[in-house]
């Protein structure tokens, strides 16, 4: 019975003591100022950032001392807010679990909690077009593409179906993560097919319009341009044919006359 009033009484000062865990994403090379979120009590021992649990980072003690711990030395800055710091120039192996606790004579408490992940950028992406398959006769317009998107060490393929100018995507967006976590997303926006490799922290795209590949659509201008030769020819004609009218007549009324 008491065995369980003390577990019940661990389970409540752990609980209430507990932080929220941030997530954040970091891109490689940057900085990150990790803050105490709780009060801290006057009587403190000391207050440590641990990271993944194992490796202390920081160890704050009263009177304004602190220890920089082996490996930390030099990438460190302590921002004016109290218990605080800056990550400097952040790296792929920095990530991992910063937490901050405090110690005093009668507990020890979690104070903050972050959940790091650094990125690097995105490599390029290179959209190219496998397949255009098109059929325009009168009743009948459709167009399928075939494309495919290309990183370094990975690429997806997509097709996508245009009928009557308005394209969809066969089978949907797929989006397929990379070996480096990153995500390679093939999609249609405003009439454009576009590749976007990304992650949490950069993205790069291509992109092709499907009015430059299906050939049917190739030529809003060509089909007005030809219009407007047929128009043009057929109004001077036109005119010229009106303008012999008048010269004969004009040329009979001059012959009367004399
Ligand atoms: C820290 O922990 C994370 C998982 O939480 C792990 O991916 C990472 O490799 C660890 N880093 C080190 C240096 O131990
Ligand atoms: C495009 O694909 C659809 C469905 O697979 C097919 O019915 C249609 O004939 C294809 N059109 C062309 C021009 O190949
Ligand atoms: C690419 O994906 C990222 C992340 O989802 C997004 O923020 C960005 O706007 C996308 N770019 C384009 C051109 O759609
Ligand atoms: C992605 O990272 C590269 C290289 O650091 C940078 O030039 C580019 O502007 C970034 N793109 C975005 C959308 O953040």
């Amino acid at each position: 019975m008491s065995i369980f009033v003390i577990l019940g009484l661990l389970v409540c000062i752990e609980a209430q003591g507990s932080s929220d865990v941030t997530t954040v994403f970091v891109k490689k090379g940057d900085d990150l100022i990790l803050n105490v979120g709780a009060d801290v009590p006057e009587d403190f021992l000391n207050v440590d950032w641990n990271f993944n649990k194992t490796v202390i980072v920081v160890r704050f003690e009263p009177g304004e001392k602190r220890l920089v711990f082996l490996g930390f030395t030099g990438r460190l800055e302590f921002p004016v807010k109290k218990f605080s710091v800056k990550l400097k120039n952040l790296q792929e192996a920095d990530s991992g679990v910063y937490a901050a606790r405090v110690v005093t004579l009668l507990e020890e408490q979690p104070l903050a909690e972050y959940k790091v992940t650094v990125q690097g950028p995105v490599s390029p992406v290179e959209l190219t077009v496998d397949s255009v398959d098109s059929v325009f006769s009168r009743g009948s317009d459709s167009c399928n593409l075939t494309v495919t998107c290309s990183t370094q060490h990975s690429h997806i393929s997509s097709t996508f179906r245009c009928v009557s100018r308005t394209c969809s995507q066969e089978g949907g967006e797929r989006p397929e993560l990379t070996t480096s976590g990153a995500s390679l997303h093939v999609y249609l926006m405003y009439g454009a097919i576009i590749c976007n490799h990304s992650n949490q922290v950069n993205w790069t795209k291509d992109f092709k319009m499907t009015e430059h590949l299906c050939p049917q659509y190739a030529g809003p201008s060509a089909g007005t341009s030809v219009y407007l030769v047929k128009m043009v020819v057929f109004s001077v004609g036109l005119i010229i044919m009106v303008f012999a009218v008048i010269t004969v007549h004009l040329m009979e009324k001059f012959r009367k006359h004399k």
